[in-house]
């Protein structure tokens, strides 16, 4: 081999090795093989070569090409382990770090006191029923004795669908009718749900949720109702309570009550604060969703959860409920 095709093996094995990363191995590729390349080139003067000289001459610069080439795909598989071996290095996971924190979820206020109004009535031989919140004007309205100018069916309480055939029911009371209607006495359920109100303030939301209880059976008194009532909301409050039984109205009760509790039985607040709204079932009622009311009496009352839910836990705006701010849900993990 001439010296000179040493000197240019030499520089470009040096050349090769020395190559930092692909892209600088394959300039050095192109300008040794390519077209243009100095390999290439010297390939090309082998004519200028007297005839006898130009086979060993070939030869030589073969192997040197040959080497060249098997020095680049050396070098090349090389840099591509690198930087393989960069990526994965960059990319690693520590998985010794700490986790940034799970918080367990827990129950919304209103679930959690349905849930608990639900289980005392439970242990008191309630059954759970329930009814459309979409309801009929004769379900919400008519067969509860309503009439039909009565204030609770304005506009501006009442959100009518489909004309005025249908609408969100205002309260639950209506599943009292649906489950005389599909049932005989004795019967004892709650109708815990939504209900909707065209209502909103502190104190009132255009949707919140309602507990029904109704109790029918023979000889069912007024008496069982105070009885009743206070058992249950002294269980629910856990104490001794001081109640008000005010005397009010209702089309579908007879005689009609509204239940207040001393905020200073509780421990919370000063004065009395209406919790629900009850009263002995209307034989009107019992008449129009077949239950015989001369054999049958029974009570009835609609109280609402937020309601309870707020003197339970001390939340001063109704709202605060369906905020979704975690800061109020989560103290009750
Ligand atoms: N439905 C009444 C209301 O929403 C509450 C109620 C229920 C009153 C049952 C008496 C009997 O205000």
């Amino acid at each position: 081999m001439s010296t000179d095709l040493e000197t240019l093996r030499d520089s470009a094995l040096a050349d090769i090795a020395a190559a930092a990363d692909l892209r600088a191995l394959d300039d050095r590729r192109v300008s040794l093989l390519g077209k243009k390349g100095v390999i290439t080139g010297r390939l090309k003067t082998l004519g200028e070569l007297p005839a006898d000289e130009r086979k060993a001459a070939g030869a030589a610069i073969n192997r040197v090409k040959q080497e060249i080439a098997e020095a680049i795909d050396t070098r090349r598989v090389a840099l591509e382990q690198q930087a393989f071996d960069a990526r994965i290095a960059e990319e690693t996971v520590d998985v010794t770090l700490p986790g940034r924190g799970e918080h367990p979820g827990a129950m919304h206020p209103i679930t959690r006191t349905r849930r608990r109004i639900e289980a005392l009535f439970a242990a008191r031989g309630f059954e759970i029923v329930t009814g459309p919140e979409i309801e009929d004007d004769y379900h919400n309205f008519e067969a509860l004795n309503v009439p039909p100018d009565h204030p609770a069916r304005a506009m501006q309480d009442t959100f009518y669908l489909d004309g005025r055939r249908l609408l969100l029911r205002t309260h639950t009371s209506p599943v009292q009718i649906r489950t005389m209607e599909s049932r005989q006495p004795p019967i004892r359920v709650i109708a815990p749900g939504r209900v909707y109100r065209c209502d909103s303030d502190r104190t009132h939301s255009p949707m919140f949720h309602q507990v029904e209880a109704l109790y029918v059976a023979e000889r069912v008194t007024f008496a069982e109702l105070r009885a009743d009532l206070r058992g249950f909301l002294e269980a629910f409050f856990e104490t001794e309570l001081k109640l008000r039984f005010r005397p009010s109205y209702f089309p579908f009760t007879e005689p009609s009550a509204e239940i207040d509790i001393d905020g200073k039985s509780l421990g919370t607040g000063s004065g009395w604060m209406e919790v629900m709204g009850c009263g002995m079932v209307h034989p009107n009622v019992l008449e129009a969703a077949g239950v015989d009311s001369q054999r049958y009496t029974g009570y009835a009352l609609g109280m609402g959860i937020e309601r309870l839910a707020m003197l339970r836990y001390g939340v001063t705006d109704l709202r605060q409920f369906y905020n979704n701010d975690l800061r109020m849900l989560a103290q009750f993990a």
